[in-house]
């Protein structure tokens, strides 16, 4: 990925439960970026934008059926709020509903400057949020209570892509979902345990040889546990020729 710009990346939430990201905040390498200011993150409780004196968000659906709908004028007061203050970060809503995060998204999105995130609690949104804003994300094909826990993935994916995050930055090079492969295994001391040994190659001292080995496993192992990421790739460089 090219270098990126180093001055601080800022997350918009909108949250009614701000609490939970307390502690996800505070600790290891996105606390201390959010700490050294290389990260910020600004909460955004829309509850506050209710229109009476309960601070009611939600309402019954049109036509009937279980369940509530998130109401849509608190939602939005919030979002104009987060908007003003972060008026290039592109409008993310997360829900079951959106496509699949990927480390691509990561990766195009740390190239701006900031990224507004919308969670939901388990009620539905009304749909005319989908109009305010730039994209729908979802985790995975697996419902949540609400957006935090997504929200949460999604400031680690793309904030450890920012300059200042991670100690080691050579080390985002070889992850997995790098170049639409899984990692190859790595290996440490000791050499032995158990019984189960080191592969010989790695003792070798021959470089080449050990990416040429590195290689092959990333490209068996993604075969064994995601084929779907090879077909993906077969399409991409189907694409280019
Ligand atoms: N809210 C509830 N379920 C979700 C999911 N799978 N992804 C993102 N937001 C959600």
């Amino acid at each position: 990925m090219a270098e990126l710009p180093s001055a601080s990346f800022r997350f918009d939430v909108l949250s009614l439960l701000p609490e939970t990201f307390g502690g996800f905040l505070a600790a290891g390498l996105i606390g201390k970026a959010v700490a050294a200011g290389v990260l910020e993150v600004a909460l955004h409780n829309w509850r506050v934008h209710a229109s009476d004196r309960h601070g009611t968000v939600d309402d019954a659906p049109f036509g009937g059926g279980a369940g509530m709908v998130l109401k849509l004028a608190p939602l939005l007061a919030g979002l104009r709020q987060a908007r003003e203050l972060a008026p290039d970060s592109p409008v993310v809503l997360l829900t079951p509903a959106g496509r699949p995060m990927r480390q691509a998204c990561a990766e195009r999105w740390a190239r701006g400057r900031g990224v507004i995130l919308i969670c939901g609690r388990y009620e539905g949104f009304d749909a005319r949020i989908e109009a305010h804003v730039d994209e729908q994300v979802s985790m995975g094909d697996y419902v949540l209570n609400g957006g935090e826990v997504a929200a949460m993935a999604i400031i680690e994916a793309v904030g450890r892509l920012r300059p200042g995050v991670i100690g080691n930055a050579a080390s985002l090079h070889s992850e997995s979902h790098r170049g639409g492969l899984l990692e190859y295994p790595q290996y440490t001391r000791p050499q032995d345990f158990e019984g189960q040994l080191v592969p010989d190659i790695l003792l070798s001292g021959d470089h080449a040889k050990v990416a040429a080995w590195r290689h092959q496993e990333a490209l068996d192992r993604t075969r064994r546990l995601r084929p779907d990421l090879l077909d993906e790739l077969d399409v991409a460089a189907a694409a280019e020729d």
